[in-house]
């Protein structure tokens, strides 16, 4: 017995899915490992993606053997954050993955609502320079919750403020954790990026290039577009 739902909502997540900032993150860390005399690679990099800028650090200092009282991490981090801040300083709606603008709009042409669901706590900060403010309907960042991901707490979050059933909801992410939090939040899970690292995922896309929504859609057997069905 399938039941079929209809599509209320998209959750994005933000980094490595609407913005190529995943970069720059990267950079800014690889920059303060190095400062502190190691380096780590782009695999280790992967483990990073969704989680948050202390989860990083603790992760960081983990891998360096390097250890560090609370008040030397939070100078660390908060140095990580003005770097990778510079990074990102020209940051704009160039830097806007392929095709997500389009597949914005088209989810607004449809009356599907869309949320932001990441875990940074420049997440307003990145959309506004991106200029996409207009169209989310609610913003969920690192300053909202107290649990990161793979906790659900950030989508079940999304799925409150936008008022929609988190079965009925798509959530889009780039990372492991990310896919992993969507799942245990009952939500309809796509990975952005290689089936490899995103096989647990209900699908994975390799971007929003030429992303129909119908043709999405028809790739996730408990969703449809209009009429909301059980049988
Ligand atoms: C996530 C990124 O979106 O946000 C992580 O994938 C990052 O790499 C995390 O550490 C927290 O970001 P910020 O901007 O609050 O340091
Ligand atoms: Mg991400």
């Amino acid at each position: 017995m399938i039941t079929i739902h209809r599509l209320e909502a998209c959750v994005f997540d933000l980094d490595g899915v609407i913005v190529d900032t995943a970069k720059y993150h990267y950079q800014a860390w690889k920059d303060l490992a190095n400062s502190l005399g190691f380096d780590f690679s782009e695999a280790q990099n992967e483990l990073l993606k969704g989680v948050s800028r202390m989860g990083s650090l603790d992760l960081i200092l983990q891998w360096g053997g390097v250890e560090k009282s609370k008040k030397e991490k939070e100078a660390l981090a908060a140095w990580k954050n003005e770097h990778y801040l510079e990074l990102i300083e020209s940051l704009g709606i160039q830097d806007a993955l392929p095709g997500v603008v389009d597949f914005l709009k088209e989810l607004s042409k449809h009356g599907i609502k869309i949320g932001l669901g990441s875990a940074s706590k420049n997440a307003v900060k990145i959309i506004s320079k991106l200029k996409l403010n207009s169209h989310f309907d609610a913003i969920v960042d690192g300053t909202q919750v107290t649990n990161g991901k793979p906790h659900p707490e950030t989508f079940q979050l999304a799925c409150e403020k936008l008022k929609v059933a988190p079965k009925n909801t798509i959530v889009f992410e780039d990372a492991p954790k990310g896919v992993q939090a969507a799942l245990s939040g009952g939500m309809v899970a796509v990975g952005v990026g290689s089936e490899e690292s995103l096989s647990e995922a209900h699908l994975v896309i390799a971007g929003f290039e030429s992303l129909y929504l119908e043709h999405l859609i028809n790739k996730l057997p408990t969703l449809e577009l209009t009429a909301s069905t059980s049988n």
